[in-house]
């Protein structure tokens, strides 16, 4: 079984793409869906994921996993996230982080997004499809606050094949460690590429209610770790609370 990549001119969505073919065939690790075109590009949290045809990589890699249980979810995005900043700090692209869970941003702008879905039977995760959107050509974003891409950032075009290459080598090296490492010694690199860790936020909750507070870190159910005063700290699932600046 190769790993394939398979290269579509237009699609709904790439993870769409790969979710339906699972059903129809059986894939091999790593099986690749690249477009140049997404009619319905998916975000997260039901969002959309908007990309100019043919300047972006928009692509989703399936990854099979031999037993790992749901609980471990948060490795996940730890491993798909490192391996987007790998890349990114090779190129030298200027201040990379990690916006918790898995945006990530050159300065306070976004460059790529990540919707990661799983497949779940009982507590184990067979396989998850590991959207990727990454600005890369792209210099226009009318409309879309805070986005950025990599020709913005550094003034010159990529080589969208190559960049593929850089990041799907990047992901086998970082996936392969998914199960076999835990999440305290997956956790402390991740940190370290936390957006505005440590310093002083203002996050809104759902109520709309803004509060400031700093970002500590990420606890074992991948939950944002934010200090609200001295020593009172406080834990957030997605949805909960949005960091505003
Ligand atoms: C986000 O930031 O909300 C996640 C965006 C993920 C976008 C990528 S583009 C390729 C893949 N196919 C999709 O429909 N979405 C992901």
């Amino acid at each position: 079984e190769l790993s394939q990549i398979i290269k579509l001119d237009a699609t709904d969505s790439t993870n769409l793409y790969l979710r339906n073919l699972m059903r129809s065939q059986k894939l091999s690790d790593y099986t690749v869906v690249v477009t140049q075109k997404q009619a319905k590009g998916r975000g997260q949290m039901g969002t959309s994921w908007q990309s100019e045809a043919g300047k972006n990589l928009t692509f989703s890699v399936l990854k099979l996993f031999k037993s790992l249980p749901s609980a471990c979810q948060f490795n996940l995005n730890i491993c798909v996230s490192l391996a987007v900043t790998d890349v990114l700090r090779e190129l030298n692209i200027p201040d990379i982080s990690v916006k918790w869970p898995n945006d990530i941003m050159s300065g306070s702008s976004k460059i790529c997004g990540i919707l990661i879905e799983n497949v779940l039977k009982g507590h184990v995760i067979p396989s998850s499809v590991i959207g990727i959107g990454l600005n890369v050509n792209q210099t226009n974003f009318i409309g879309l606050n805070k986005v950025t891409s990599l020709k913005l950032q550094v003034g010159e075009n990529f080589d969208l094949e190559e960049l593929l290459q850089q990041i799907l080598e990047k992901l086998k090296l970082h996936l392969s460690k998914v199960e076999e490492k835990t999440f305290p010694e997956l956790l402390p690199s991740y940190e370290a590429m936390l957006f505005r860790k440590d310093k002083p936020s203002t996050f809104k909750d759902q109520k709309g209610n803004m509060f400031m507070g700093f970002i500590r870190g990420v606890s074992p159910e991948g939950q944002l770790v934010v200090e609200l005063e001295d020593k009172i700290f406080q834990t957030y699932g997605l949805k909960e609370v949005s960091l505003l600046y």
